[in-house]
């Protein structure tokens, strides 16, 4: 098996991650967190919140709608360019993304670019291909009790619309100095041609995206500013090696329409480099497309100098997935210990899911089970997330702690009646040391 094969399959065994709607065969490009797996996921985005908005004077948070108003798309330009090249195989119907199945060629690729590759079917390895057409990835619905033209809206293909849509809110009721940004947490949807690499390239994803606004003339500043907070994040925050992290500074032709310039941060996952999360400056493309559309102004006016100005934005935009992708395949670790393998998740003691492991030595043994009860509730006063463990024997609970990346394990013994002491287990190293419950 691979390592992604690997990560997936304990995803599903400890409950963290299991395919969307397995019950019934599953459901392409969805995933489902169990567990385990929502409370890793949530302290990625409560450590992103805590750093980007809480943590700062300048950023305001939005939760706005995922449904918005169809102008929205319009004015964003994804109705007319939210597109990836599709190519069919004419010999067995399957069909592709072509940028991702051919080297060396870009999403703007034409038909005799990609023709001029000799790319074989990945399922037939035949050579006969349809002309390459451009595919839309934004989910139609229609909204309300009418099903024509008139009612059809789309899921947000990115959250960024629903934060330029209330700059204007954001400044007539706060009043920000600029330079400010807005913050958004939520789901995004994207109809991918292939969904892979398991959470990687999903169908339904979470992003966390950040709209900085800035006076024209100090965009280099604040995108400067911006790509060296976002490194400290993954590097100090998430713990993610320097080392595996690597800039792409993406040429005009494979930006986004909106981007005048952009930086994609690469990480290396098991299945080789790929992108985490974008850096990009969208100038004054979205807010300048708001006013036209909606006829709103969109200007601010700058409270010291009395400028008035449409602000440009950097945006920072990150996905929860793969960001927890990353967190998950870097902890992942096979090694031996005394002739012992064992799998164990070395994640940072902030993104843990749980702290601490608490269980009686022997569980038909009332006297330890009371004392072990009396610690857990203690250390779970304390911490909260704490887990209580009394299956099977003590070894095979290591190795489960191990397995959902659980830093100590707190056991309760017959010394522990006498003396008040515990064995506390330390994940990376094993080792075992002797502390009193009081200093715990
Ligand atoms: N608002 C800008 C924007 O959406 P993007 O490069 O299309 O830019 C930003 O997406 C980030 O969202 C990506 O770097 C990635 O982390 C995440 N993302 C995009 N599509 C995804 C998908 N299908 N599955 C999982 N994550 C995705």
């Amino acid at each position: 098996m691979s390592k992604l094969e690997d990560i997936v399959s304990l995803c599903k065994r400890r409950g963290f991650i299991f395919p969307g709607s397995d019950v019934y065969g599953g459901m392409a490009g969805t995933w489902d967190f169990g567990p385990l797996g929502v409370m890793l996921k949530k302290k990625i985005m409560d450590e992103w919140w805590k750093f980007f908005v809480e943590s700062r004077d300048d950023m305001y948070g939005v939760d706005a709608a995922i449904l918005m108003n169809p102008k929205t798309w319009i004015a964003s330009g994804h109705l007319a360019t939210f597109a990836d090249p599709l190519v069919e195989c004419k010999e067995c119907k399957s069909r592709f993304r072509a940028d991702k199945i051919a080297d060396g060629i870009s999403e703007s690729v034409t038909t005799e670019e990609f023709l001029a590759t000799h790319t074989k079917c990945p399922v037939c390895g035949k050579e006969n291909w349809g002309p390459i057409r451009k595919f839309n990835m934004m989910f139609k619905t229609s909204v309300g009790a009418i099903d024509d033209e008139s009612a059809t809206a789309y899921l947000r293909p990115e959250t960024a619309q629903g934060i330029f849509t209330n700059y204007k809110n954001i400044v007539d009721t706060i009043y920000p100095n600029i330079p400010f940004g807005i913050a958004q947490q939520g789901k995004a949807f994207r109809n991918e041609i292939s969904p892979r690499d398991f959470i990687l390239r999903d169908r339904e994803c979470n992003q966390m995206e950040i709209e900085y606004f800035v006076h024209p003339n100090h965009w280099d500043k604040a995108f400067e500013e911006m790509r060296s907070l976002q490194h400290n994040f993954l590097e100090n925050i998430i713990g993610l090696p320097t080392d595996k992290i690597h800039e792409y500074e993406v040429p005009i032709e494979d930006r986004a329409h909106y981007s005048k310039r952009t930086i994609d941060l690469m990480f290396d996952y098991p299945n080789g480099e790929e992108e985490l999360m974008g850096l990009a400056y969208r100038t004054d493309f979205d807010l300048q497309n708001i006013a036209r559309e909606s006829g709103k102004s969109m200007e601010y006016r700058d409270k010291i100098t009395n400028e008035t100005f449409v602000p440009h934005v950097i945006e920072p935009s990150i996905g929860v997935e793969r960001l927890f992708l990353a967190v998950l395949s870097n902890a992942y670790t096979e090694e031996e210990i005394d002739g012992d393998k064992r799998i164990v998740l070395k994640l940072p003691e902030n993104l843990a899911p749980y702290r601490f492991c608490v269980s009686p030595l022997l569980k038909n043994k009332p006297e330890l089970v009371t004392k072990a009860k009396e610690v857990y509730d203690k250390l779970r006063t304390k911490y909260t997330n704490v887990t209580w463990d009394d299956s099977g024997n003590i070894g095979k609970r290591y190795r489960k702690q191990d397995e959902i990346g659980t830093p100590k394990c707190v056991v309760i013994d017959f010394d522990t009646l006498e003396d008040d002491t515990v064995t506390i287990r330390d994940r990376d190293t094993t080792e075992q040391i002797r502390a009193a419950i009081a200093d715990l």
